[in-house]
């Protein structure tokens, strides 16, 4: 009887130890990216089961849309099949609730709160952008396997507690450079379905540049013809129909992501020139151009025809763009005269807003009189900066030295440039852009962006390559506050979405500042 009661409480102490090591039970060691302003931990776990369905409050065709995206996301790896269902009232136990509530001016139109009990998963937010963002917290709280596209074995457990949070800045964005290499529409998807993993909101694309105009004007048919039919070292190039930057764009709302179409000028404008030779002072178009150098081609900012060329591609790319922006580009223009370029950006910001939108560019555009509510790009010269603070206009932080996607991590980088110096993954995520120069302070900054400049890639494992593992921290730099950031806490993360990277296919790059675990997602 002894033995018995003895092998007995083995078993039951087996089982307790087991069920300690794998049940996850504190919601506070989740590794949540970017790291969540506030998590309370109540120390047990919710059971996604074949019992758990997604219930929306209401009728509303948006919060079912969430919830479908949750579901499409769950589905596939767990090999449940959780349904979309709408409810006047808090649904049955064992379910997760999606709500929009209102009110909570802590929150934001970003924000979300996140209850997650025994019985229930409960998602409340202001606005649906917050849903949205708490369903990227709710993946990131199952286990990496989750992110597989094929069943994986469960149990599928969820820490139980109380998550608020919230971002520090409204712009949290990338840039793709698709005027060097073009990327298709499935590469653009692709990296917007990566964008929404960490919550980021903005993806910049920079549609023209010497080596090749990317976005169809119909007034202008020649630009695509043939300003985009090449690219740096030669290739074929390619171009967005304006269907098909429509579908880029509904697919990025869908996300609660806003596209900022850029058309660089006067600078960085040879495919333009070399479509229409009405656009060059002279009169003659230049050929095309495949190289890498930058800061040779101008619009000709003395005629009319520019202007009319101007307005006729802000009139088409703004009835396009439902985001409130045009970047208007404006960098490196060597050689414009000043006495030339100030004018000319002066007029192009009066077009610009003429057509309902707001300017973005990159910093030089300060040196210009910037209209109220344009936003200067700090990417090379803090005092640029300055002076659009000096304007009062705000300020998007993307300094090259911190924040540029296409730097090298190091010497033995496989791609990327290093004009700006190595960016590894620490020195990615050690900055703040509140502090980085002291005269541009937070009330002047709308956000955060990490251009990819894509001289040197020219397919999407490459891209990802440049992108990951720094992506994530870009996204935490301008969603959580400084105060909770920290490279030791954030490395364990990342950590942890090595393995994420992994179960979704991402060729992330193997830095050695991060002790990536090499077994299998768990
Ligand atoms: C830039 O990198 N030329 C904005």
């Amino acid at each position: 009887m002894k033995f018995i009661n003895f092998t007995l409480n083995a078993v039951v102490l087996t089982a307790i130890l087991v069920q300690t090591a794998c049940t996850p039970t504190n919601l506070t060691k989740e590794n949540v990216i970017p790291k969540p302003v506030s998590v309370v931990s109540s120390g047990s776990s919710f059971d996604l089961t074949d019992q758990t369905d997604i219930y929306v409050q209401g009728e509303s065709l948006e919060l079912k849309q969430i919830g479908q995206y949750l579901a499409n996301k769950l589905n596939p790896s767990t090999g449940l099949s959780l349904d979309v269902k709408t409810t006047v009232n808090i649904p049955a136990p064992g379910n997760i609730y999606l709500c929009i509530k209102g009110g909570d001016a802590e929150l934001g139109d970003e924000g979300y709160e996140l209850t997650i009990t025994e019985k229930s998963i409960n998602l409340v937010a202001n606005k649906p952008a917050g849903l949205f963002h708490g369903i990227q917290t709710i993946r990131q709280i199952l286990p990496s396997k989750v992110e597989m596209s094929t069943v994986q074995k469960g149990p599928w457990k969820i820490s139980t507690g109380v998550i608020r949070d919230f971002p520090v800045y409204g712009y949290r964005g990338s840039m793709l450079d698709v005027g060097r290499h073009f990327f298709g529409v499935e590469d653009v998807k692709n990296l917007i379905d990566q964008l929404a993993y960490y919550k980021m909101n903005v993806l910049h694309l920079h549609l023209s540049d010497d080596q090749g105009w990317r976005i169809e004007i119909k007034s202008w048919p020649n630009l695509t013809k043939h300003g985009g039919s090449t690219a740096v070292g030669g290739g074929k190039g390619g171009f967005y129909t304006q269907k098909e930057y429509s579908e880029i764009v509904k697919y990025a709302q869908d996300r609660y992501i806003t596209i900022i179409p850029e058309i660089d000028m006067p600078g960085h404008t040879n495919a333009a020139l070399a479509s229409y030779p009405e656009l060059n002072c002279n009169g003659i178009a230049p050929h095309l151009f495949t190289g890498r150098e930058v800061g040779f081609s101008t619009l000709c900012t003395k005629k009319e025809i520019t202007y009319k060329f101007i307005d006729d591609v802000v009139r088409e790319l703004a009835e396009l763009t439902p985001g409130p922006y045009i970047h208007i580009g404006g960098d490196e223009s060597h050689v414009t005269p000043i006495e030339d370029y100030i004018p000319f950006i002066n007029r192009v910001q009066e077009i610009v807003i003429a057509h309902g939108k707001q300017v973005i560019g990159w910093d030089e555009i300060a040196l210009s009189t910037l209209k109220p509510n344009s936003v200067a790009q700090y990417w090379a010269k803090a005092e640029n900066g300055i002076k659009a603070v000096a304007q009062g206009a705000k300020v998007l932080m993307s300094p090259a030295k911190n924040a540029y996607l296409d730097m090298k991590y190091d010497s033995t980088s496989a791609f990327g440039q290093n004009w700006a110096g190595y960016i590894e993954v620490d020195k990615g995520y050690n900055w703040d852009p509140a502090t980085l120069v002291p005269e541009i302070r937070k009330e002047n900054i709308i956000g955060i962006e990490a251009p990819l400049w894509s001289e040197t890639v020219d397919n999407r494992k490459d891209l990802e390559y440049l992108i990951f593992p720094r992506l994530p921290g870009y996204a935490e730099i301008g969603w959580t506050p400084a105060n909770l950031r920290n490279w030791d806490n954030y490395k364990a993360r990342l950590v942890n979405h090595g393995e994420r990277m992994k179960a979704m296919n991402i060729s992330f790059f193997p830095s050695k500042m991060v002790p990536w675990e090499t077994n299998e997602v768990k």
